[in-house]
Parts: structure tokens; C-alpha cells; sequence
């Protein structure tokens, strides 16, 4: 692994340090600062000519910022010649906004992409995309992780009696099943209609919760009103209890608030964004090892889909 150089732009710190630990390495020299006026600029403190360079920067909230400095950081990067660069985004931001649902409006996932892609990155890594097919977005090769065995371990061992794993919408029925599949458990959906961009109706519950416990599984948590809802519905059909899993807690305005007074029992989270200072209704998973092993599979140039057998 001593070609391999592994840096970490602001956004998630604790993150890029854990997946380094993993790596037995020390995350790579650079020294990323504001100008006064804001401006962000970069110094690559090391030579990386001819290396196999990663750089991890979700680009969570501050979306815009940690977005910049990933744009300005590769950029830095490519310009000092490695063999490739690597751009490791636990967390896609802007993956919401990835067609035209209405006419006039932009396809922000695919700019992010191409912006990517001009600042230098060579590859993609990155972890439950809001919609998979995001990856189709780039002509370069995407490697797609999923949390999913993380936080499929901290399930299994709660040893539900009759567990449901619930859809919070039609689009998460896909990564439901495959939650449902490998804990043995049925499957449900919440039909939810958005009324707004921050209001969810919740209008149906398919498939059967009454005297289960229900596992709400989403891809990501903003707001909290689609957890909220979806579990105030499941518990008026008769699930005993209701836990929720995600893998990026974008947590946006008075989310945390809300889901520590909302009936949800536990709510399961990872370490794509970060957090401090939670209550302990909320419990935070690392996938610092899963980035890791795949950073290092990545450069070993051997399976990374093996990872999810
Ligand atoms: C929607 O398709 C996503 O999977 C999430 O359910 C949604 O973005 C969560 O947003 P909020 O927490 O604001 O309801």
C-alpha cells in the first residue's frame, strides 16, 4: 500500500481518520485554507507524482463549501502529477436533483458529476447514492458501496421476534428488499405523496405491520418529516415499535430535535456526515472500515463487489 496516498478535505475529519487507521496509514500532508474573502485555497504539502492518490470529502452540508473544496482540492491534486485520483464521497449531495421532474429546472447530480470529472477525478467512490443510476452520470469508473452489512449486523443483533422492514416510499423498495432478504423479515411500504420539498403526506401502509416491529430503512434523513410520518402511521396500524435506519443524516434545520420527540424507538445512522453531541436515541455506525477495505481493494486492484457477497 505505500503508493497509495490517502487525503481528507474538512468535510468529515473523523471519517477520513478512522478509514486511514483501517488502512494502517497517515492521511496524506495538505494544508487547505480560506482567504479572508472566502476564497478556498490548496497546498499539496507532499509529492505525489506517480501515486494512487484518494481524496475523502463528503460533500454534506455546508453542501456548497465542502463541494468547492473538493473541486479546488483536485484540482491541486491532478496538477502534481499522480498515476490516478480517486474522489471518495461517502455522501453524493445533490444526488436528490438527478432528472427533470418538472419542466425549467436543472439536473444538479449530473453538473456535480461533470464538475468532478473537470477538477481531475480519474474515479468515484461512493456510498448509497440516492438513486444508483447516478453512476451512469459519469464516464469514468463509479464504484456504489452500500452500508447495508453495517447496519444489517446492529439488526441482527437486537433479535427482533417478528420484524417488518418498511419502505418509506416506492423508491426505497429496492434497498428494503434486500434489507427484508437477508434478515429474514417481511416487507412493507409507506405511500408517501411530498406535498411540498419539506411536507410529506403519508397516504397508505402495503403490507402487513400489526404486531411487528417495524425497521423504517431510507437512503438518507433531511428533514425527518418522512421517518416521522411513516412511523406515526406504522404504529396507528399496529407495529409495536418502530426503529429507523439511514445511512446519511444530512440532519437539515431542527431534524434532530424532531426525531428525538418523535415515537421512532432508535434511530440508526452512519458516519458519512458528521455528528456530535446526539441523544442517545440516536446511534451512529461507522462504514470507516467498508471505505477502507475498499480503498485498499481499489488499489490492489482486486473485487470490490465481492464485499457485498
Ligand atoms: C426520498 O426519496 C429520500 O429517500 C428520503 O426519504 C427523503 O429525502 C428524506 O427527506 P426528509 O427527511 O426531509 O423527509
Amino acid at each position: 500500500m505505500d503508493s497509495c496516498l490517502i487525503f481528507s478535505g474538512n468535510a468529515n475529519l473523523p471519517l477520513s481518520e478512522k478509514i486511514a487507521k483501517y488502512l494502517n496509514k497517515e492521511l496524506g500532508k495538505i494544508n487547505i485554507y480560506r482567504f479572508k474573502d472566502g476564497e478556498i485555497c490548496v497546498k499539496v504539502e507532499e509529492n505525489i507524482r506517480g501515486k494512487d492518490v484518494f481524496i475523502i470529502q463528503p460533500t454534506c452540508p455546508p453542501v456548497n463549501e465542502n463541494l468547492m473544496e473538493l473541486l479546488i482540492t483536485l484540482d491541486a491534486l491532478r496538477r502534481a502529477s499522480p498515476r490516478r485520483l480517486t474522489a471518495v464521497l461517502p455522501y453524493y449531495g445533490y444526488a436528490r436533483q438527478d432528472r427533470k421532474d418538472q419542466p425549467r429546472v436543472p439536473i444538479t447530480a449530473k453538473l456535480v458529476a461533470n464538475l468532478l470529472v473537470s477538477a481531475g477525478a480519474d474515479r468515484i467512490l461512493t456510498m448509497d447514492l440516492h438513486a444508483p443510476q447516478i453512476q451512469g452520470f459519469f464516464d469514468i469508473p463509479v464504484d456504489h458501496l452500500f452500508a447495508a452489512p453495517v447496519i444489517i449486523e446492529y439488526l441482527r443483533n437486537k433479535n427482533f421476534k417478528n420484524p417488518v422492514i418498511v419502505a418509506p416510499d416506492v423508491g426505497g423498495v429496492k434497498m428494503a428488499r434486500a434489507f427484508a432478504k437477508r434478515l429474514s423479515a417481511s416487507l412493507a411500504i409507506v405511500d408517501k405523496r411530498r406535498e411540498s420539498p419539506d411536507k410529506v403526506e403519508v397516504v397508505h401502509v402495503i403490507g402487513e405491520v400489526k404486531n411487528r416491529e417495524a425497521i423504517i430503512v431510507d437512503d438518507l434523513i433531511s428533514t425527518g418529516s418522512t421517518l416521522i410520518q411513516a412511523a406515526e402511521t406504522l404504529l396507528q396500524h399496529g407495529a409495536t415499535e418502530v426503529y429507523a435506519t439511514c445511512t446519511h443524516p444530512v440532519f437539515a434545520g431542527d431534524a434532530v430535535e424532531r426525531l428525538n420527540k418523535s415515537p421512532l424507538k432508535e434511530v440508526i445512522i452512519t458516519d458519512t456526515i458528521p455528528h456530535t453531541n446526539l441523544p442517545s436515541k440516536i446511534k451512529i455506525l461507522t462504514v470507516s472500515a467498508l471505505l477502507g477495505e475498499a480503498i485498499k481493494r481499489i488499489h490492489l486492484e482486486t473485487s470490490v463487489s465481492s464485499l457485498f457477497i
